[in-house]
């Protein structure tokens, strides 16, 4: 018998599909096959069970069954979707492993794919559509689909960013330093980074990427324990001993390349609670600046919101300088279109009046990645369960009326601003009648100061960028702002009194002022 099963040849050998096996595990020969290209809920390290061996052929079918299910536990996979490739003829092994199954809290479907079908898949002239049309009709649309709203996404469920990525990838040398509002795709970015980096290493490497929750460090001891209990966490007690010296600290990043191979690419997230935490000593990052610039023993991409885009453009700091400087905003009208297109093509999905759908959300959700997600999702839900396959923009409607999104999207807005932003918001909707209406910075000031809040320029100037980068605001355009998300604005003007509102965003402001002259705005 054959090394491999067929479908798995046809995937590999004719479209280049990696994959990784036959893996002994729990009675069976797995796979795990890299389908993210399909922009589907499967991975880049979708399982496969191989059901080849004589005497799994005769079993009694729910015996087999439960074998398989049993499989899954005992390998901990904890992915959405399993193959089954068969090697003889059944239609009864699908029945059997229909039922809703869960382990460990954890919801799996199967797809099973017989003799019969992996034969029609490797003949066909497209392999990947014909797969794809047998798991959709095994899976439903909601397993399969793509859409993330709630963590992080990479690989299959990564849209866009492509130029960033690309250009990250090619500067090996360079760090990076990312500033993005909250839910603006940061964690994702560097998970994709690394993903890609490993990705790109000679089978069998030590790892040598390392990705830093930096929210839950308390100190500079913190991070580096975190980093060497990552890379070996024999060292930990050895570095306990010498953590007063900040010369053994400054050597470790060469001695952790040396002993990994090679430079380490450091992905430092959330950075802004470590930048707080360290009120003003940054011998650490002093470190890193080090450890990049002379030796090239660590490369580091930081990602941060306000803390760290402050931090960077002050002169007396390690940060001045440490790396090319990177704002992530929302996505282009192109991005926007492969996110809803490609997956709910995939699922075979019609769009009518496909450029109309997508300049829709393109509008109502400014590009925000997290937003569209949840438009796409909110359409697929429509269809689940039902036999219709076509959407149009009146199905768009529903989004409005979804509550959780509504809830989201306040939430959004209200951790991403500060008081005089939220506050230059709350002036312009209470202004407008048409959410398309733009506004001059002299205008906006107007509005504050017919509200008794007098900005110096500099901070309304600050505001409105900040405005921008979160997606709050489009501009400027021939000196003009305007709000970005319509569905925003009448929200906030349903929701809230404005004058309330405004006045608690004016009193917040003033007060913060008061506290911290120099950094309020
Ligand atoms: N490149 C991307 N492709 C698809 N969705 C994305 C992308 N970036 C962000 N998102 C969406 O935004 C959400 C938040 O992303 P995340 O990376 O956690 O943001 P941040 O770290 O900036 O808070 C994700 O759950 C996803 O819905
Ligand atoms: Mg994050």
């Amino acid at each position: 018998m054959s090394e491999l099963p067929l479908v798995i040849r046809a995937l590999h050998e004719r479209l280049h599909f990696r994959y990784r096996g036959p893996l002994r595990q729990a009675h069976f020969d797995t796979f795990l096959i890299d389908l993210a290209d399909w922009k589907l809920s499967l991975t880049d390290q979708t399982p496969c069970l191989w059901v080849h061996k004589p005497e799994h052929q005769s079993l009694a079918i729910f015996d087999l069954a439960e074998e398989v299910r049993d499989a899954v536990r005992e390998a901990d996979w904890h992915a959405e979707v399993v193959l089954v490739l068969v090697e003889w003829q059944t239609a009864e092994l699908h029945e059997a492993l229909k039922a809703a199954f869960s382990h460990a809290g954890h919801f799996t479907q199967f797809a099973v794919i017989d003799a019969v079908q992996q034969r029609a898949i490797a003949e066909a002239a497209s392999p990947s559509r014909v797969m794809q049309d047998w798991l959709l009709e095994q899976i439903p649309l909601s397993d399969l689909s793509p859409y993330e709203t709630g963590r992080f996404v990479t690989g299959n469920r990564f849209f866009g960013r492509e130029f960033d990525l690309k250009q990250i990838l090619r500067q090996q040398h360079d760090n990076y330093l990312i500033v993005g509002v909250r839910r603006i795709g940061k964690s994702s970015l560097l998970r994709e980074l690394q993903r890609r980096l490993d990705l790109s290493d000679p089978a069998g490497e030590q790892p040598r990427r390392v990705y830093v929750d930096c929210s839950v460090l308390q100190s500079e001891d913190d991070f580096y324990k975190e980093i060497i209990s990552q890379l070996n966490p024999r060292d930990i007690k050895r570095f306990e001993r010498q953590s007063q010296s900040q010369r053994f600290k400054a050597q470790l990043f060469q001695y952790l390349a040396g002993r990994q191979g090679g430079r380490i690419t450091y992905l430092l997230d959330e950075v802004d609670g470590l930048l707080q935490q360290l009120t003003g000593d940054y011998h650490v990052f002093e470190a890193m600046r080090h450890a990049s610039a002379q030796d090239g023993y660590a490369r580091f991409i930081l990602a941060g919101f306000r803390e760290l885009d402050r931090t960077l453009h002050l002169i007396d700091t390690p940060l001045y300088h440490f790396g090319i400087e990177l704002t992530l905003g929302p996505f282009k009208l192109d991005d926007v279109r492969k996110m809803v297109t490609e997956p709910l093509d995939q699922l075979r999905i019609k769009l009518e009046h496909r450029e109309e759908i997508v300049q829709h959300i393109y509008q109502e959700t400014a590009g925000h990645p997290n937003l569209v997600q949840f438009y796409c999702k909110s359409l697929l839900d429509q269809l689940e369960g039902t036999k219709r396959r076509i959407l149009s923009v009146a199905d768009l409607q529903v989004v409005y009326d979804d509550n959780d999104f509504r809830r989201f999207l306040m939430q959004t807005f209200l951790s991403n601003t500060l008081p005089l932003e939220r506050a230059i918001v709350f002036a312009m909707v209470a202004t407008i009648d048409a959410p398309e209406t733009t506004f001059s910075l002299k205008e906006i000031d107007a509005e504050l100061g017919r509200r008794s809040l007098q900005v110096e320029l500099s901070q309304l100037n600050t505001a409105c960028d900040n405005l921008v980068t979160a997606g709050v605001l489009t501009g400027p355009k021939q000196k003009r702002y305007r709000l970005s998300i319509p569905l925003l604005a009448t929200m906030l003007a349903e929701t809230y009194s404005l004058d309330f509102v405004f006045g608690k965003a004016r009193r917040d402001f003033l007060a913060a002022t008061a506290l911290h002259p120099e950094s309020a705005s």
